[in-house]
């Protein structure tokens, strides 16, 4: 069986930041609640007419993927599309990145994960590669939230925390036999949760005219909806455990732990983890400050930008770990 690495990350934000203080123009809240709660001090947000959606983010985020990897798009066999916000209902992004790419007829896959895309969809990508089936695999995470956000002080207690990006990794056939690549991922999800962060509509129980018709003002089903103290209290201990599970599998303790890479949800969440695991700062990457929650593109785009910044390192052990709507969490051990 073959193993796999990454060879190559990327990632792109839109260019407009949103600081706290705009969103208190539109809402009534203020910089000192959000940084507070969340840590988050500013966001980009795509605007009308810049030219970015959720699909050309990714594409921009995959090409300085694919160059890192020193391949071209055409050694890609795979388009794995992770995302909430998709440019169309259906079709899913892949097909978009494929033709916007210019790439042959080669697969293309969405993944429906939310937070836990990323992390889903290289656990796909992995077992391709393990099975001898793929050799290059294209992984992008990517969201365009802004479009899709409740900005009035209703939707205060979701909408201060989303922002726009994407992120793109490509995984290959690992050529090295040195222990390197990606090491096991682990998977799990709770649906009996699902309506505690999701986004009911439109769906097919009831598309946008029904739902609008059978809905108060004030409960918008077309918005997302989170349990904020529900979900935060979920998304701790199953971070938690989720990197424990990782670490056991593969006989490791904690403080071999090199690089944590954490879905950025909450910096409040994230510096939960890092205490109970007893890492110092150096050993977690948090970029949710400049970026907000960019769901299935925050591990990527923290990943290309840990990478970027020198703190990944050959040999290094890199653990990614997300949790989210679904309920859904994964974690990913990387030999880098
Ligand atoms: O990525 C997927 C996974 N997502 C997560 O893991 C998110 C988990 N949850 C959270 O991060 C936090 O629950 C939030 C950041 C969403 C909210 O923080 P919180 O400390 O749980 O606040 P809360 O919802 O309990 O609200 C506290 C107060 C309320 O006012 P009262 O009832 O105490 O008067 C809210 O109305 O803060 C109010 N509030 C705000 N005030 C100013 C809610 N949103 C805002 C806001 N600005 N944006």
């Amino acid at each position: 069986m073959y193993t796999s690495r990454i060879t190559g990350v990327g990632s792109y934000v839109p260019e407009t930041i949103v600081t706290n203080d705009d969103l208190s123009k539109l809402m009534d809240t203020n910089d000192a609640w959000i940084q507070e709660r969340t840590g988050i001090k500013e966001r980009r947000h795509i605007q009308k007419g810049d030219g970015n959606s959720t699909s050309s983010m990714g594409v921009k985020a995959a090409e300085i993927a694919i160059k890192r990897a020193n391949l071209t798009k055409d050694a890609i066999d795979l388009i794995i599309f992770a995302t909430l916000s998709p440019d169309m209902y259906f079709p899913g992004g892949g097909v978009r990145v494929q033709d916007m790419m210019g790439m042959s007829t080669i697969p293309a896959l969405d993944v429906r994960n939310q937070c836990s895309g990323f992390v889903y969809g290289l656990s796909v990508a992995d077992q391709f590669i393990k099975t001898g089936m793929y050799t290059n695999v294209l992984i992008i995470g990517s969201e365009n939230h802004s479009g899709g956000l409740d900005m009035t002080t209703r939707g205060r207690s979701v909408s201060v925390i989303f922002g726009d990006g994407a992120g793109a990794v490509v995984l290959s056939r690992n050529e090295k036999e040195d222990g390197s690549g990606i090491l096991s991922t682990h998977l799990h999800s709770e649906g009996a949760h699902a309506k505690e962060l999701c986004l009911e509509g439109p769906n097919t129980g009831a598309w946008v005219p029904e739902l609008m018709e059978s809905n108060p003002q004030e409960n918008i089903p077309y918005f997302p909806y989170m349990n904020g103290q529900f979900v935060f209290k979920h998304a701790v201990s199953r971070f938690s455990e989720v990197i424990l599970e990782g670490l056991q599998a593969n006989a490791l303790q904690a403080s071999d732990i090199d690089m944590l890479i954490p879905h950025q949800a909450n910096l409040r969440i994230s510096q939960f983890v890092q205490k109970k695991f007893q890492l110092s700062d150096d050993q977690v990457y948090n970029n949710i400050q400049r970026y907000g929650n960019t769901t299935a593109a925050s591990i990527p785009i923290a990943l290309a930008e840990a990478w970027e910044e020198g703190k990944i390192k050959e040999g290094d052990l890199v653990v990614l770990a997300a949790f989210g709507s679904g309920f859904t969490w994964g974690s990913a051990m990387i030999k880098w």
